[in-house]
């Protein structure tokens, strides 16, 4: 492939492409990593590549992300970006359809309903989850005790939704989801694809679905608040009951409706992307006995009882496994969630001569009206960043003096910057950002570990995995979410159930 120079020589190169309007669409959407590494090979951190009719820049490498993650909101715009496939979905009125200061304090009230108190109140209640759903919907328990195979991130999403609605969502949705909820979030996630992002509306029977489903859940959070405030139901302390009473900096309080959208959101935000993890970092396991074997005598060493079994986990516990946490942290450096962030151009943007291809003498400009792409993903597997960068190595992690760790503490310390919930590092410019960076980093990423914490020591302490397809499986990159493919294993009870 030759590279196309623009007649503007300020401009990023653009990939070379047959078809005009299409441009790199299947390249990108088969397999965006190879894309990216691809394209860095030929053009550099920086270049342009068409998609659909859209013009999108990919900055790369931890400037590159700086640039995008870091940006004014002078000159990105997550909300031009997105509300087009979120606001159909969440509904109106929160997140992305709304200026981005009230998702500034929309992310401070989240964060206030996400307290170490009620963070602590979770552990148990996802134990047993877990253990309900290990024993009774996939039937290993001591009275059948054989193996299972299972297909992993089927079996997870169930485990994601269900420890999700006992915690964060409420016990009313936990309690439903037996019933219409599970049809109806099916529906809304059924509008929740690059489909739908690439065409926002089309006249297919999925979109029509996805907004019947988004009215009557939004209706079904409105009447979990009514009947609250009715009193007709316990007072809980999850996040509708964080949510309410909540008001935005200039004393107008959120509305109910608010609160539903914001509950839909975090339902959303929260489900593939720990679904995907914990079906990564499972299947990493599975692969590689030795280590699982090592985390099991992490847990039996902690928190063994002589005869065998061991002290329910703890939220503090969590903290004391070195080595989960850094697996987990493993999982989500080679197999990021979200592999593509995007940002609309709002005003043109000057890049910094670091960030040009070498060879280029003039400083680009990214033009308004472009997209702007960063791909954390793609700097969390450089191997000039990460030795070794294709190889699962979770004690990577535990290594204070490796260069990447090193790395990414020197970068994530680097600035702190306060949204109004307290100064957090920014770490825009870091090589590892799996919960993005700057103002639209993740508010959920502690919930995000205690839930995958506490599912995977459950299964670390109570069964035996194994990989049931012959090769690890590959990546699907054509869901919103990066997850596995024909992810099947089997799960045999350890001796002693606990
Ligand atoms: C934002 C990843 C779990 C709620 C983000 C972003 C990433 C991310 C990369 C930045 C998006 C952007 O800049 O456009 C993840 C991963 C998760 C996870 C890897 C789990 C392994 C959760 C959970 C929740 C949540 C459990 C809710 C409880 C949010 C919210 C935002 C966000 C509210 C803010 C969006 C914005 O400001 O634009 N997450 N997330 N996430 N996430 Fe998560």
């Amino acid at each position: 492939r030759q590279v196309a120079l623009p007649r503007n020589k300020n401009l990023p190169p653009v990939v070379f492409h047959y078809i005009p309007w299409f441009g790199s669409a299947a390249y990108y959407g088969e397999d965006p990593y190879k894309f990216f590494f691809e394209c860095r090979e030929k053009y550099g951190d920086l270049f342009t590549f068409i998609l659909m009719g859209r013009r999108v820049t990919v900055a790369l490498g931890p400037k590159g992300n700086n640039l995008s993650l870091g940006g004014k909101t002078s000159q990105v715009s997550a909300e031009d970006a997105y509300t087009h496939l979120t606001t159909p979905v969440f509904g109106k009125g929160v997140v992305y359809d709304c200026p981005n200061e009230m998702l500034m304090q929309q992310k401070k009230f989240i964060k206030s309903g996400l307290t170490t108190e009620a963070l602590q109140s979770y552990p148990p209640l996802i134990r047993d989850e877990c253990q309900e759903y290990f024993a009774n919907t996939l039937g290993i328990n001591p009275s059948r005790p054989s193996s299972k195979k299972v297909d992993l991130l089927h079996a997870m999403a169930e485990l994601i939704i269900l420890t999700a609605s006992r915690t964060l969502q409420g016990k009313e949705v936990r309690e439903s989801l037996n019933g219409s909820f599970a049809k109806l979030f099916e529906d809304l996630d059924g509008g929740f694809t690059p489909l739908n992002f690439m065409f926002p509306n089309l006249p297919l029977p999925s979109y029509k679905r996805r907004d019947v489903a988004q009215k009557a859940m939004s209706d079904f959070y409105m009447k979990i608040i009514e009947n609250r405030r009715k009193g007709e139901t316990d007072h809980e302390h999850d996040m509708i009951a964080s949510l309410q009473g909540c008001k935005y900096r200039n004393g107008v309080p959120l509305t109910d409706r608010d609160i539903s959208h914001i509950m839909i959101a975090l339902l959303m935000a929260g489900q593939h992307t720990s679904s995907a993890t914990s079906s990564w970092a499972l299947l990493h396991l599975a692969d590689s006995p030795e280590l699982y074997e090592s985390l099991y005598q992490e847990q039996r060493t902690k928190f063994g009882n002589p005869d065998g079994t061991f002290r329910d986990l703890t939220y503090e516990d969590i903290k004391e496994c070195k080595l989960l946490d850094a697996t987990i942290r493993e999982t989500l450096r080679m197999h990021a969630p979200i592999h593509s962030i995007y940002r609309k151009v709002m005003s043109d943007i000057p890049v910094p001569p670091s960030l040009s291809a070498p060879s280029e003498q003039a400083s680009y400009v990214i033009p308004k009206g472009h997209y702007i792409m960063a791909a954390p993903g793609v700097s969390q597997m450089d191997p000039l960043i990460w030795q070794d960068s294709k190889v699962f190595t979770p004690t990577r992690w535990l290594d204070e003096a490796g260069v990447a760790a090193a790395a990414v503490e020197q970068y994530s310390k680097s600035e702190q910057v306060d949204y109004g919930f307290g100064a957090v590092s920014k770490g825009t410019e870091s090589p590892y950002q799996p919960f993005g960076a700057g103002r639209h980093r993740c508010v959920g990423e502690q919930f995000a570990y205690t839930q995958l914490s506490t599912i995977i020591t459950y299964i670390v302490r109570n069964y035996t995995m194994k990989l049931e397809v012959p090769e690890f499986p590959k990546t699907n990159y054509r869901t919103m979410i990066v997850q596995p493919m024909n992810p099947l294993v089997s799960f045999t009870l350890r001796k002693q159930e606990v």
